[in-house]
């Protein structure tokens, strides 16, 4: 296929996890997977090989990219680690949950009239792990999801989760947040952590191809004699 992406085999998270407390009942949250599926569908329009692990989501996929389902952060993270091995490209745009309950129980729950405690543990974090198993040649890429110090804890992120770029979006403004069809983001690389590119408000497809972007140039810049080899 043709494209600028061509050479490249994109892994990419989408949508929310859920997290089960019993045949009936889940935790999770509001991520509609618009954000993983435009970043999808543009990677597959410029010619890569596109893989999407997608959790639960209400937006339209893509038509055209191979979906692998996983719907709890466990097994995600378990699809992910399986398929970044071929990978040039992993971004990690889920909205997976932090907890999970440590029971999952196999009946439903019954009310008892008193309050119920939930004792949660935390997930694995599949961004961090992605980036702590990768080959050399994998680039890894986050999103931050923040309602305040958007900045600062996206740089926490990019140095916790050793990523090569981190896109801080502020969830909480109403065009730019979860189920918006726009978003207002901030693209920050590890090495020019100093130089934060600053998009305006955009579709959320035009945030995916400026991500692209700049994903594809750093990783010129990383490997310039390539061809990646994996
Ligand atoms: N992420 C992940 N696995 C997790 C949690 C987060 O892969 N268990 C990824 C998300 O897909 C995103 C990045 O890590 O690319 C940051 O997610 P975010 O929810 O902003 O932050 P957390 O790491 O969960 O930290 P906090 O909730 O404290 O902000």
């Amino acid at each position: 296929m043709s494209g600028d992406l061509s050479q490249e085999k994109v892994v990419i998270t989408a949508g929310a996890t859920r997290e089960e407390i019993d045949p009936v009942r889940f935790i999770s949250n509001y991520s509609s997977g618009k954000m993983g599926f435009a970043l999808a569908e543009i990677a597959c329009v410029r010619g890569a090989n596109v893989v999407l692990i997608a959790g639960a989501t209400t937006a339209e996929p893509p038509a055209g990219v191979r979906i692998v389902r996983a719907f709890s952060a466990e097994a995600m993270h378990r699809r992910a680690l399986e398929e970044i091995a071929a990978a040039t490209i992993f971004i990690a745009a889920a909205a997976v949950a932090d907890y999970r309950p440590v029971r999952r129980a196999n009946d439903k729950i019954k009310k008892s009239g008193g309050n119920l405690i939930l004792e949660l543990e935390p997930t694995p974090d599949i961004l961090a792990d992605v980036s702590r198993r990768r080959h050399a040649q994998l680039i890894v890429a986050g999103f931050a999801a923040e309602t305040t110090n958007v900045l600062a804890h996206a740089r926490t992120k990019l140095a916790g989760k050793n990523l090569d770029l981190i896109v801080a979006n502020n969830v909480s403004e109403k065009d730019s947040g979860f189920g918006a069809e726009t978003s207002r983001v901030t693209i920050l690389r590890r090495d020019k952590e100093n130089q934060p590119l600053e998009l305006p408000l955009l579709a959320k497809t035009k945030v995916a191809s400026r991500i692209l972007d700049e994903i594809l140039v750093l990783r010129r810049e990383l490997f310039p004699l390539d061809s990646p080899s994996v």
